[in-house]
């Protein structure tokens, strides 16, 4: 059995992770935001892949506490191929290594490491990249892929480069980083425009954003910045700090809000 844990706010990783599993017989795809997070996660399958994006040279939180969670079965991991997939907008920092650090201090061991770029979704950093550079970086991504999936299947082994001391400098920056994000929604605000469809707070993987009783959205502090409020919002209605609201917003074009959104408990 191959089993595919995937964390996405805009769609890239998870649209790589759904790519991936058809090379692949009977791949189950699980979404680490809907997950029980009290519950441990057993590493049982033969296969068992990570696909995440990498926020600020690091893992998002949410990822962060779910490899904290993973534990061997009885026999251990003998016989099992552990791989990790991150996606980012091209400077992986230390992503790799801290998914392998995290996981090392159980003896879980990860065989192989791949990084694919795909569009950038920072939102406060700048928009939507034009469409031809966004088809670009999509027929490379196919192209890393593909050979991915080959690795895996193969069942070869790869690491990510460490140059001692740099990666450990660019893990304490990625690690301190990472910390200011539960508060960065204090920018977020909607217009007139927000037409209380609650996909904002479904499609949320940290849980941060209730509705008041209009079914409008107020943001608590527990934010991991993953920009998919602000990215999926149908009608454009929720603006980040003092950025130009006609700013081109972004999420993976193949990919359907629907997909990452927890169902509506209608
Ligand atoms: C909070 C945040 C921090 C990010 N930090 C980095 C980074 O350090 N390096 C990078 O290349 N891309 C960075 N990105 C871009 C994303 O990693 C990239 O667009 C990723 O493919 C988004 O994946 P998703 O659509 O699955 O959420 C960041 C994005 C966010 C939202
Ligand atoms: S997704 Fe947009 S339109 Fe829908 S409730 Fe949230 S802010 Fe309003
Ligand atoms: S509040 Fe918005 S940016 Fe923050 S984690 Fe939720 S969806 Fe992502």
């Amino acid at each position: 059995m191959h089993r595919i844990y995937y964390f996405s706010g805009t769609g890239n990783s998870y649209y790589l992770a759904k790519q991936f599993a058809k090379n692949f017989q009977k791949a189950e795809l699980l979404s680490i935001a809907h997950l029980d997070r009290c519950e441990d996660v057993i590493l049982d399958a033969d296969v068992t892949g990570i696909f995440f994006p990498v926020y600020c040279g690091g893992v998002p939180p949410t990822v962060h506490k779910f490899l904290k969670r993973i534990t061997l079965p009885e026999g251990g991991q003998k016989g099992r191929f552990l791989y990790a997939v991150c996606t980012s907008s091209g400077v992986p920092g230390a992503a790799l290594p801290i998914v392998e650090d995290i996981l090392a201090e159980r003896s879980i061991d990860v065989k192989a490491c791949f990084h694919i770029r795909m569009p950038s979704n920072y939102y406060p950093l700048s928009g939507a990249l034009p469409e031809k550079q966004i088809k670009q970086i999509f027929q490379r991504a196919e192209r890393a892929l593909r050979i991915a999936a080959i690795m895996v299947k193969k069942r070869k082994k790869t690491h990510p480069l460490r140059v001692f001391p740099i990666d450990t400098f660019v893990k304490f920056v990625a690690g301190r980083a990472i910390a200011t994000l539960a508060n960065s929604d204090k920018a977020f605000r909607i217009n007139e425009k927000c037409s209380s469809c609650e996909m904002c707070a479904r499609i949320c993987p940290a849980s941060n954003i209730t509705l008041d009783k209009e079914n409008h959205p107020s943001w608590n502090h527990h934010c991991e910045q993953c920009m998919a409020c602000l990215q999926w919002c149908p009608e454009g209605a929720i603006q980040y700090g003092k950025i130009d609201p006609a700013r081109k917003k972004y999420h993976h074009p193949e990919v359907k809000a629907e997909e990452l959104a927890r169902p509506s408990e209608d």
